[in-house]
């Protein structure tokens, strides 16, 4: 009985260890993956990653790496006379008619061997024409060739070779190559003169950097131990005109081989890879697309209307069902659609350990999408917006943001990938974004370091670029109406895109809900909100420039401005109060996110923080409008007059505070609406504890 016991204990700790284990590899597999480049930098987990690569031979994923023969080490037989190559799942163009791409990969390699083993045979670092490996290529082949395709130029291979074993035509077992078309290599170095072993006793981790510049046609390969910097002088510099010898969409990847007797582990540890971005070639498909992007759009805002209507008048919901369906699918212009069980499986099943944040409306998960045209398998990271209130409400709010964003094109947007409606289910698909939200750099103890003054100008100039383009550039009027930094995503380059347009509409279509949109609910919200709004329900651009105020007093002063701060012999003060006490006090720069610590331009600094005085102003028609904020975020324009104590709010207000109101309301059809139809009663007595609290925020030293 004790031992039944025991040994089901023993199990069951096992089973939460193992899975304890798995989640640790998922969160630690940090990895991001763009266009023309990827970072693995935090090693290799099957689970989270896998999916990017192909795997051939007896390559596989273990112990963290990617092993591209056999990792298991206490089977000495099954590790002999074995090949294998990792490549990553999809090509990147390598040149055009007139330029070649240059191209930079930093990688991390361990090519182990135990005491007692003779280490054999090689691993390369592979350019291919596609993701295959010709058969024998054990051995002397190192997974790139064989007997009979060595040579051969229809290879259309380029490798650099990390060779363990010594062939007639190899200086040594010590060397590297570069390898065109062949195991004999164009140009070889031996590693003794440079202190380096590739398989030493003690296992050692190598950094590789692989340099191909597209201009001077110069290949370099640098080589230390890992921890080292890069050192100055290449090992390997030889010229390589590549377009002559692989194919202008190649594959990226490893190959390696072992012989008989010796033996050795070949393992990737990190892996990164940049490839220059080369001008597109002409594409017909996107230029049709384009144009069917202007009047298309107001077709299918009359198109949703007309549906939307019909929706509610409908009694049977199988025909309401397809003919959303049928109609969403024959409008011209509208994104991608997908299947559900596609998104299904992108995103595993909806997993818990994809999911990237939760809103009122909706869960958002990341995704991983193989997309597969007749030749190729692209991956595309996305961001998954499910939406989750009941059946009706969740309808309108796919409709409403679909409406919103689909249209609106800008490249500080979050941009629409597709939308899926199948199965009952409603989603959106976003670009994934992999630097997450703006909040999370601001206040999480593990991002504290990324956000530099350069970036967070970057950052303030990119969303008010965004707001611009709502507010005026676009023929009808949108307002964002739920600026927080919550929602303001970043890229891999730390450029801003402002995201979730889900708010907006339910004010306006779903009277009832107000409480349920998290407005009062969630404290972080707070400070973003407009005074007037309060009182009159609804959000104007103005009252998006007040957001905006909000978001850049945060970013300069990193403090959010939902919590008060408790300053000497003050009260809880907001941080806009807060920020205007030091602008009475002459000394704006102290409000400055004391993390920067000296780094930061104190002028810009200065200028930004009035600005973010300005657009916090009670009254609404004395802020700045985006064209001006814009300039001067950029220093185009000199900082606004900002009047030492803070104007007071009062409500009514005098004079006409909403310049654009009428034309916002009259060409927008569910956007800009947003709060003007809400039923007022609910509105202020849902608000009045919110105004209160807002109060409360605003006492400090008036
Ligand atoms: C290695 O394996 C191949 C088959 O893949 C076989 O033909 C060859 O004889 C083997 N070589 C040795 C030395 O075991
Ligand atoms: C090179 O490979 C091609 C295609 O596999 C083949 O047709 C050709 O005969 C090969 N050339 C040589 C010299 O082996």
């Amino acid at each position: 009985m004790g031992i039944v016991s025991n040994g089901s204990l023993i199990a069951l700790a096992f089973i939460l260890f193992s899975l304890l284990h798995l989640a640790a590899d998922i969160q630690t597999a940090a990895l991001m993956v763009e266009k023309n480049k990827f970072s693995f930098d935090e090693g290799f987990n099957q689970t989270a990653n896998g999916d990017y690569f192909v795997f051939l031979g007896k390559a596989a994923i273990g112990y963290g790496a990617l092993q591209i023969t056999p990792d298991t080490a206490n089977d000495a037989y099954s590790l002999s006379n074995s090949s294998g190559r990792i490549m990553f799942i999809r090509p990147f163009r390598l040149w055009s008619d007139d330029s070649q791409a240059s191209f930079n990969s930093t990688f991390v390699i361990n090519i182990y061997r135990k005491e007692n083993w003779t280490a054999g045979q090689g691993l390369a670092f592979l350019i291919a024409p596609n993701t295959s490996m010709p058969a024998a290529s054990e051995m002397e082949w190192l997974g790139l060739t064989n007997e009979d395709t060595d040579g051969n130029n229809t290879n259309q291979i380029v490798a650099i070779e990390f060779d363990t074993q010594k062939q007639v035509y190899d200086p040594d077992d010590n060397h590297i190559g570069l390898d065109i078309n062949s195991v004999k290599s164009n140009t070889s170095v031996s590693l003794d003169d440079h202190g380096i072993r590739l398989s030493p006793e003690k296992a050692t981790n190598y950094s590789v950097w692989v340099d191909y510049n597209g201009t001077s046609k110069l290949m370099k390969v640098y080589m230390v131990k890992e921890g080292e910097p890069k050192p100055r002088i290449p090992l390997l510099n030889a010229p390589i005109n590549l377009k002559e010898y692989v194919k202008e969409e190649s594959y990226f990847g490893f190959a390696a081989s072992t012989g008989y007797p010796n033996i050795q582990l070949n393992c990737v540890l990190k892996w990164s890879l940049w490839v220059e971005d080369l001008p597109e070639k002409r594409d017909l498909t996107w230029l049709k697309i384009g144009a069917g992007v202007g009047v298309p759009a107001v077709i299918l805002l009359i198109l949703l209307g007309v549906i939307y209507v019909n929706k509610r008048k409908r009694s049977s919901a199988v025909e309401e069902s397809n003919v959303f369906d049928e109609h969403l699918k024959s409008l011209p212009g509208m994104p991608r659609e997908f299947k559900y069980r596609d998104i299904k499986k992108a995103t595993n099943n909806f997993h818990e350990s994809m999911k990237l944040g939760e809103g009122g409306f909706g869960i958002v998960y990341r995704g991983i999408l193989n997309l597969k045209d007749h030749i190729n398998t692209h991956v595309t990271e996305i961001a998954v917006k499910q939406f989750v209130r009941d059946n009706i409400k969740s309808k309108d709010d796919f409709l409403a943001e679909l409406t919103i964003i689909h249209r609106l094109r800008h490249r500080h947007l979050v941009r629409l990938v597709g939308w899926c409606y199948d199965e009952g289910k409603l989603l959106l698909l976003y670009d994934f974004m992999p630097n997450g939200s703006l909040d999370k750099h601001l206040y999480d103890a593990s991002n504290r370091n990324t956000l530099n003054w350069e970036r967070r100008c970057k950052i303030l100039a990119g969303v008010a670029s965004a707001l611009h383009y709502l507010h005026n550039d676009y023929d009808q009027k949108v307002v964002h109406r739920d600026l927080k930094a919550s929602n303001i995503l970043l890229d891999s380059d730390y450029n801003a895109r402002l995201g979730d347009f889900g708010l907006a509409r339910a004010l306006d279509n779903d009277r009832n809900s107000y409480a349920e949109l998290g407005l009062g609910g969630v404290p972080g919200t707070m400070g973003y909100v407009a005074p007037e709004c309060f009182h009159t329900g609804r959000a104007t651009p103005e009252s998006d420039v007040f957001g905006f105020g909000a978001v850049v007093l945060e970013v300069v002063c990193g403090r959010s401005p939902g919590i008060p701060i408790i300053y000497h012999q003050h009260k809880d003060c907001s941080l806009v109060d807060w920020v205007w006490m030091f602008h009475r006090e002459g000394s704006i720069q102290e409000a400055v996110d004391e993390r920067l610590s000296n780094n930061y331009v104190v002028d810009e600094a200065k200028r930004l923080l009035l600005l973010g005085l300005a657009c916090s102003h009670p009254v609404a028609s004395e802020r700045p409008r985006t064209q001006a904020i814009y300039q001067i975020i950029t220093g185009a324009m000199p900082h606004p007059h900002v009047p030492p104590f803070k104007p007071a709010f009062t409500w009514p207000l005098m004079g006409a505070p909403y310049s654009n109101t009428e034309s916002t309301t009259s060409t927008t059809t569910v956007s800009s609406k947003v709060c003007s139809a809400t039923n007022m009663e609910s509105n202020i007595q849902m608000s009045s504890s919110i105004s209160q609290s807002f109060k409360s925020l605003s006492t400090c030293s008036q």
